[in-house]
């Protein structure tokens, strides 16, 4: 089975399908299957990493520069016929030379992001479980210990932890009150990571000067609190959706199943 990531492949799915032997996910998240339920019924679950990197850390920094510019806003006021011209203190944003990245989460695509922090003259600093020398090494960012030490010392916080029953609403009411005013956070991991209200809450009333979101707490919807937010840049889920990064996809999927059922081990098991 290659299933996409909105298809919830539990114990009852596969217990529907007693000749299945791979759950080939056409992803790299997995927290839409059961990984464990697998597991008991000797059943490999892959997925697809590596291939959709660049794609998915390029539209994070979409998202950072449309939401740190006011795109959302500026692009309605471009559009809207009653635009009264140039004005020096229209729409003005936050500036990124100097400021600092913080990175949630050092895997594959928080390392990518950070990666292209330096062109815009940011600083990074990151939050994961473990240490990750590449980061250090590669961008120079300091990791901290706390995740309060990244939320308040970070002006623009980029989300890119996997989604497991420990980070299921990591960001609610306590921890976007704890970022700095005028900051941005964006999110292209996982919409059940931060909690929608708390989020729509730091909106309206601060800390958050912006957000750029590509991913929801229950897709497809987007909530009509973020929609009719002018300071949050929606995008639906379009991380790895480039043709390079959608081809290596199936590429690694498909390899997956294929060496699997010739008895092989499988390209990327989870
Ligand atoms: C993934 O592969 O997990 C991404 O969310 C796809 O954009």
């Amino acid at each position: 089975m290659i299933p996409l990531l909105s298809r919830k492949i539990t114990g009852s799915v596969m217990d529907r399908l007693p000749a299945l032997k791979v759950v080939a996910n056409y992803a790299v998240g997995f927290d839409n299957v059961d990984v464990a339920g697998a597991a008991a019924r000797q059943i490999v679950v892959t997925n697809t990493p590596d291939v959709l990197t660049d794609a998915t850390a390029d539209l994070t920094w979409a998202l950072l520069l449309a939401a740190s510019r006011r795109m959302r806003e500026g692009m309605d006021l471009a559009t809207s016929g009653v635009w009264e011209g140039w004005s020096p203190g229209q729409l003005l944003g936050m500036e990124l030379r100097d400021k600092t990245l913080g990175i949630l989460g050092a895997g594959r695509i928080g390392r990518a992001v950070a990666a292209r922090a330096p062109g815009f003259g940011m600083k990074v600093m990151y939050w994961d479980r473990d240490a990750s020398s590449e980061i250090e090494a590669s961008v120079g960012a300091v990791r901290c210990n706390t995740l309060g030490q990244l939320l308040k010392g970070a002006d623009v916080v980029s989300v890119h932890l996997p989604l497991t029953e420990q980070t299921r609403g990591l960001l609610g009411t306590r921890e976007l009150r704890r970022m700095r005013a005028g900051s941005v956070l964006v999110n292209t991991a996982r919409g059940e990571l931060v909690r929608t209200p708390a989020l729509v809450e730091a909106l309206r009333k601060g800390p958050l000067a912006a957000a750029g979101l590509d991913v929801y707490e229950a897709e497809p919807q987007v909530p009509a609190e973020l929609r009719g937010l002018p300071n949050a840049i929606l995008l639906p889920h379009l991380g790895s959706a480039t043709r390079e990064a959608r081809r290596g996809m199936w590429r690694v999927a498909a390899e997956n199943v294929r060496r699997v059922l010739a008895g092989e081990p499988p390209l990327t098991p989870v």
